[in-house]
């Protein structure tokens, strides 16, 4: 199907300062793809202004939660080309979160070809600099009109995006939850579904009373395994091996993750994905030998942990030189591919003409 656009008479471009702080998913870029899905069938795609939408308050999203979401970014190298990064993967995930909220699947064909038409639009809002990016934010929603608890007959698929900074959060004091739970068994961890993130605010707002930044979500059967950390992929180095765990329909399968276990074995850093549990990481913490810990995602790339807290016990984890940092050393591997200052011999940068 053909993408109709629209194109915005005046840009907004101007409206921001691109040489100060980017915060991140503040700033929306001139157009946006829309597309939805009546009838059994998708209609026609289209491109135009961003702009708000038209919702009456009796549409299923705001009351059943039918509501995935991707993020991915683009980059601009130095020479002004731009690049997305792994795009076929957010699309694939894209789809298992729709089918597992008994949604439609988005066309994958369609699906890339927004993102390239997109993107080369808004190229100009794409912004240059080490951590810099556009920011993408493909997402669906059920729009029917009616309140029965029913899956909704009408969906809306919308891509928008626009310019970020990078993200740093400082050294990141984390809490093992013992009591919640950000996923279940036979639950919707593995999906990028709103309801994950809205659980998740509270628990990590107690965390913060107590002065950590984020929570590390444990399996919620015996909350012995360490899963995620916050919105991100958990890892952690436990002597010379960088361990994290195994993917499950509990955990976001991260595309970071992904990246970081290939690249970490070309680089000769030793990794194990298999279950990683409480009682050895606070019997490690103790031997001294808790090197390292970050969460991953596509937001922050690598995020350090300074320490990690359980219960009365605390695991204070100093911070290494760049040199030193497995994870350091990984997101300067994962932006050189993604930034084009090096050959990307995995196919992972795919250039917006
Ligand atoms: N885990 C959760 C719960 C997330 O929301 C994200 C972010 O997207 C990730 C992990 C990391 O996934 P990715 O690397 O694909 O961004
Ligand atoms: C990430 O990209 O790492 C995220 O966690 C996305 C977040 C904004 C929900």
């Amino acid at each position: 199907m053909k993408i109709e656009i629209e194109k915005c008479s005046t840009s907004r471009i101007g409206e921001i300062d691109f040489s100060s702080n980017l915060p991140f998913g503040k700033y929306m870029s001139d157009h946006m793809f829309i597309c939805k899905w009546e009838n059994g069938q998708w209609g026609t795609p289209r491109i135009t202004p961003y702009k708000n939408l038209s919702i009456a308050p009796s549409s299923k999203v705001f009351h059943y939660g039918q509501a995935i979401f991707e993020g991915m970014k683009a980059f601009r190298d130095k020479n002004d080309n731009i690049f997305l990064f792994r795009p076929k993967d957010n699309i694939e995930r894209f789809n298992k979160s729709a089918i597992r909220m008994n949604m439609p699947e988005f066309p994958e064909d369609l699906f890339y070809e927004a993102l390239h038409t997109l993107v080369g639009m808004d190229k100009d809002w794409v912004p240059s600099g080490e951590g810099r990016s556009y920011y993408i934010r493909p997402f669906m929603i059920g729009c029917e009109e009616a309140l029965n608890a029913v899956p909704s007959a009408e969906y809306l698929f919308m891509i928008i995006g626009g310019p970020v900074d990078a993200i740093f959060k400082g050294d990141v004091k984390v809490k093992i939850a013992d009591h919640f739970s950000r996923a279940a068994n036979g639950g919707t961890g593995f999906a990028k579904c709103a309801g994950n993130y809205g659980g998740q605010f509270y628990p990590s707002s107690l965390a913060k009373e107590e002065g950590y930044q984020s929570v590390i979500w444990t399996d919620d059967a015996t909350h012995t395994l360490l899963e995620e950390a916050g919105q991100m992929n958990f890892m952690i180095r436990i002597g010379d091996t960088l361990r994290t765990a195994p993917v499950s329909e509990r955990l976001l399968d991260g595309i970071t993750r992904r990246s970081i276990l290939r690249l970490a074995e070309d680089m000769g850093i030793k990794t194990e994905v298999g279950p990683i549990s409480v009682a050895e990481v606070l019997e490690a913490g103790k031997k001294g030998q808790v090197i390292e810990a970050f969460g991953c995602g596509t937001a922050a790339v690598v995020s350090p942990i300074c320490g990690i807290g359980y219960k009365d016990d605390y695991i204070d984890i100093p911070a290494l030189s760049a040199e030193e940092s497995f994870g350091e050393r990984l997101r300067q591997r994962i932006f050189d591919i993604q930034y084009n200052r090096t050959e990307d011999p995995y196919g992972w940068r795919v250039e917006v003409e």
